[in-house]
């Protein structure tokens, strides 16, 4: 394994604090490429158990997001001629965001597997059938195969990638697909996504990566696009082997082999690029505040636990974060201990850092009466 950053000891990104006086864990948060599979993971293995059984996150807060779910699901009735009789399972469903749009469209055998009790009791009371377990091989006996299987931003979470892999293996009609979305490791070194990087998410994949990993565990990529969600993302078609691989998948790994992304070379710099983008960020943030002026911040994501805590800003600059998560309003961000307020308590600063930059789009149109200005802080800080 080689070293490609290190973030220091950082507290969990989505354990947000009940109280300001709370204190929280920390655990080291170090970034390693492995030459033999071209994956990039982090070094620190933080029980599952702990990080997914009560979770934070609710995928239908936000408008994109759901936008995404009805647009692949209406892909794919239609691409693979999906009927009433078809068995669809999502693995990491949430709160059923994507599922009911099956259901909607009349195909009623769907099934969904999410090990967060709170967000599957949701998914649950809405009617979408939620197995509330971590997925992998050892679940499969208990499911029926599926002519799709989804999961979409999850193989990054899971520490036992070649289990979930065969178990989707397993799951897979001899003609079902899988798709599998994940953020692209060369968009987050592109765009110097550093807050992307947390406990939650252990490995960063690029195609190249991802190939070895499925072929060493009996199913193949079977097509490859890439997608703006999250920061820039890769959705694959992935199947039992059958075969060559398609134009764009064989252009997209050639790519990576022109950029070296299977050497450590191609990591080099990130260290160095982030460092930057962290100073020249917090002395832009810390100009404003000497002059007088009032800063927030706009998204109570993991991504803005780890910004603010790289930048080791605080109340002292940001005076509070914004989100319209429930569960999130009323707690204070881990490590900084910036207390989270609802929407409508956005009030009327000079700046607001938009820390949920992946949803800079919509956020910013819910906000037409904002006189400040926007502040994003990827690749690079500049005013939206
Ligand atoms: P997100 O970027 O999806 O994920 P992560 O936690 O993995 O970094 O988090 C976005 C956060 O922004 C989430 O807490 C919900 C919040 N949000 C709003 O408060 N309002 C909005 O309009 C949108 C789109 C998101």
């Amino acid at each position: 394994m080689q070293l490609v950053l290190s973030l220091g000891m950082v507290p969990l990104a989505n354990a947000f604090l009940s109280s300001p006086d709370e204190l929280e864990e920390r655990f080291p948060l170090e970034l390693v490429f492995c030459p033999e599979c071209s994956l990039v993971q982090i070094t620190e293995t933080v029980s599952p158990g702990v990080l997914f059984s009560q979770y934070n996150y609710f995928s239908s807060v936000s408008k994109t997001m759901l936008a995404h779910a009805q647009d692949l699901v209406g892909k794919l009735i239609e691409g693979q001629h999906l009927n009433k009789e078809s068995h669809v399972i999502e693995l990491g469903s949430n709160d059923g965001y994507l599922l009911r749009h099956f259901q909607q469209a009349g195909i009623p055998n769907v099934l969904g597997i999410d090990p967060a009790q709170n967000v599957a009791e949701v998914a649950r009371a809405s009617g979408i059938p939620t197995l509330c377990e971590f997925f992998g091989e050892a679940l499969t006996e208990k499911i029926e195969p599926a002519d799709v299987v989804i999961a979409l931003n999850v193989l990054g979470h899971v520490p036992d990638l070649t289990g979930f892999v065969r178990g989707i293996c397993k799951i897979l009609k001899p003609d079902g697909v899988a798709i599998i979305e994940v953020p692209y490791a060369r968009d987050m070194v592109d765009l110097c996504e550093l807050d992307t990087i947390y406990h939650e998410h252990h490995s960063y994949f690029s195609l190249t990566s991802l190939v070895n990993l499925f072929r060493w565990n009996k199913l193949q990529v079977q097509r490859v696009e890439r997608i703006d969600i999250h920061g820039g993302s890769l959705r694959l078609w992935v199947g039992h082997p059958r075969e060559n691989y398609s134009r764009p998948t064989l252009k997209i790994l050639k790519r990576e082999m022109v950029l070296g992304i299977d050497r450590i070379e191609y990591y080099r710099h990130f260290a160095s690029r982030v460092q930057e983008l962290g100073y020249s960020l917090k002395h832009l943030l810390r100009g404003f505040k000497a002059q007088g002026k009032q800063i927030i911040a706009y998204g109570a994501a993991a991504k803005g636990t780890m910004l603010l805590n790289y930048l080791g800003v605080g109340t002292e600059t940001i005076d509070y974060v914004v989100d319209a998560t429930p569960s999130k309003i009323g707690k204070y961000v881990p490590g900084v201990r910036v207390p989270i307020v609802s929407p409508d308590q956005i009030g009327n600063p000079d700046f607001i850092l938009l820390t949920a930059w992946n949803f800079s789009d919509e956020i910013i149109q819910k906000h037409p009466g904002f006189k400040g200005r926007w502040i994003i802080p990827i690749p690079r800080p500049r005013f939206g």
